[in-house]
């Protein structure tokens, strides 16, 4: 029978690893073809649960090649095809839609957000491109339930975080609102959580993951100064909508008690988890977690 089934597209966070222009320590190991790394596009899963169609959860800007390496997407009969039903958008940032664009040669998809990620897709006129009559938009409210796939089921769930980069302005609030979700996904009693932006864990998100069986979680920072420290940024993780990995207030910490199988996603390019052997990813294994890399398949 066939199981709930997830595939990582992209395990890196925006901008991917290595970034374009990027020479960070993280970075330049990639660029030299360093072993120790392997690069990683922009964050995105594929879930199933007939083997036959899936839901993407988020199109980043790296969709196309992550469906040429993904067999499971390929087209199968007729003309024209794709097994890719329906897409689930966890917020408005473009690694999280900018891949919308490439779907759109009038393949039916179905597209779910909540009202507030619909509004700045709608305001971007270039999302027009995407027929309506092909490119169905379906707002999702928060504890709503909804049939998203043949045996698969998914509920969305708000999760701290902040508007999207491009629409936040100078001091933007970083709370818990309609614009930075989860996703929980069920098939049978199987159950996956999606969360590759948390500002923090709130009692309502523990509880939840209590109940799941895999927990896919921002694992953007190890640690919250980590980008200000390289001198390739000048804000915090927190100030990003990420908590960090490490520290007392990290998801190391936050996620310590659970007993799913827990995957840091949505990595990164500065993040030395990257680094097989090295310190932080040592301590990250150590500590029972897992970090998520493209083509990695996820069965239930
Ligand atoms: C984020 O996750 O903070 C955003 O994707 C940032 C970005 O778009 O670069
Ligand atoms: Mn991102
Ligand atoms: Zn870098």
């Amino acid at each position: 029978m066939a199981r709930l089934t997830a595939l990582v597209l992209g395990a890196g966070a925006g901008g991917g690893f290595p970034q374009w222009n990027c020479n960070c320590p993280v970075c330049a190991l990639a660029w030299a073809g360093d072993p120790r790394v392997v690069p990683r596009g922009q964050a995105g899963i594929a879930v199933s649960a007939d083997g036959e169609n899936w839901l993407l959860c988020n199109a980043s800007p790296d969709l196309r090649s992550q469906i040429l390496a993904t067999k499971a997407l390929h087209p199968k009969s007729g003309s024209r095809h794709s097994p890719i039903k329906a897409v689930l958008l966890t917020g408005a940032e473009i690694d999280q839609t900018a891949g919308l664009l490439t779907l759109r040669e009038r393949q039916d998809v179905a597209v779910y957000g909540t009202p507030a990620t619909l509004a700045a897709l709608a305001d971007n006129p270039m999302f027009g491109a995407l027929h309506p009559d092909s490119v169905r938009r379906r707002a999702l409210s928060v504890g709503e339930t909804v049939s998203a796939l043949p045996g698969l089921s998914m509920e969305i769930f708000t999760v701290p975080g902040k508007m999207p980069l491009y629409l936040e302005g100078e001091n933007p609030e970083i709370g818990e609102s309609a614009v930075n979700v989860g996703v929980e996904l069920t098939a049978r009693d199987a159950r996956l959580l999606y969360i590759p932006g948390a500002a923090g864990v709130t009692d309502a998100m523990r509880e939840r993951m209590r109940g799941a069986d895999v927990i896919l979680f921002d694992g953007t920072l190890f640690t919250d100064d980590e980008m200000i420290a390289l001198r390739v940024g000048e804000k915090t993780g927190m100030r990003m909508g990420h908590m960090p990995i490490d520290g007392p207030d990290g998801s190391l910490a936050a996620l310590s008690d659970l007993t799913a199988r827990r995957i840091f996603i949505h990595i990164n390019n500065t993040n030395p988890v990257l680094i097989a052997g090295s310190s932080a990813r040592q301590r990250v294994e150590k500590a029972g977690f897992e970090i998520a890399h493209d083509g990695m398949e996820i069965v239930l």
